[in-house]
């Protein structure tokens, strides 16, 4: 198997939607992102108490001021009562969390890429996540050259290479570690994916000779120019609609 992207990722993808202008990793997130021309979107995915599949970054309620509400106790009719928009600015108020149906429905009908981060929800079984993301988005056409999944979780991405020799794998670290992991070679990622504040110069040359490095998150313009100058591929960028940020691309 080739590391090749059927098609890259562009060098400017909107974090959790566009969060600087809506709230993270909801339809209107999702929705003003298309709107700005934006192409491709992360999204985090997690799995609640019932098994439903919600777009969340956190495994409790803390985005919304109940952090002591575990999304392993709760399920789909809890979940669905949730403002998950007032938090972020009274014209969001009752803004209703996604399902991933839901959202795999929305990018499609924006002709969006998506990076579905699933994030494996720590107090229920990561098999059982692993294989419920990947039947929801068989059930859907959304073309593979559209769809990148990603985990910090090196044995979920194991597990989704197991289900799936063909899907766009993306792995994700915070730092890139000394050691290439065990696991990479069988998940055979198409890209790497870090965190900008932990990344050298001469790690970023030696990485993009083998995957095309992807870095969250970057919302300064100058930070984008400097790791596009590094031979990085794109960046995970909270305010992608920004004119200093597409600037960035018009001159480098
Ligand atoms: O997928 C890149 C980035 O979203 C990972 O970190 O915490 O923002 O989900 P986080
Ligand atoms: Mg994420």
């Amino acid at each position: 198997r080739t590391h090749l992207m059927n098609k890259p990722m562009p060098s400017l993808i909107g974090h959790r939607g566009l969060p600087d202008l809506a709230p993270e990793n909801t339809k209107s997130s999702v929705v003003t992102a298309a709107k700005h021309g934006i192409r491709w979107v992360e999204i985090d995915v997690t799995m609640a108490g019932d098994g439903s599949l919600v777009i969340m970054h956190d495994p409790d309620l803390r985005l919304f001021g109940q952090a002591e509400t575990r999304l392993v106790d709760i399920g789909k009719s809890e979940l669905s009562s949730i403002d998950a928009g007032s938090w972020f600015d009274s014209n969001f108020t009752g803004e209703p969390l996604l399902f991933l149906p839901e959202l795999l429905d929305l990018v499609i009908g924006h002709n969006l890429g998506l990076n579905l981060e699933i994030k494996i929800n720590p107090d229920i079984d990561m098999s059982l996540q692993v294989k419920a993301v990947y039947q929801c988005l068989s059930d859907f056409h959304i073309t593979a050259e559209n769809l990148l999944i990603s985990s910090f979780d090196m044995a979920a991405l194991v597990e989704l290479r197991k289900l799936d020799q063909n899907i766009q794998i993306g792995a994700l670290a915070q730092k890139i570690p000394d050691q290439t992991p065990s696991e990479l070679a069988f998940i055979a990622p198409v890209s790497i994916h870090c965190d900008q504040e932990h990344l050298t110069q001469e790690q970023a040359a030696q990485l993009k000779e083998q995957y095309p490095l992807y870095c969250y998150t970057v919302n300064s313009a100058e930070k984008f120019a400097q790791l596009l100058s590094w031979g990085v591929s794109g960046i995970f960028c909270d305010r992608a609609h920004a004119e200093d940020m597409i600037a960035v691309l018009t001159h480098s």
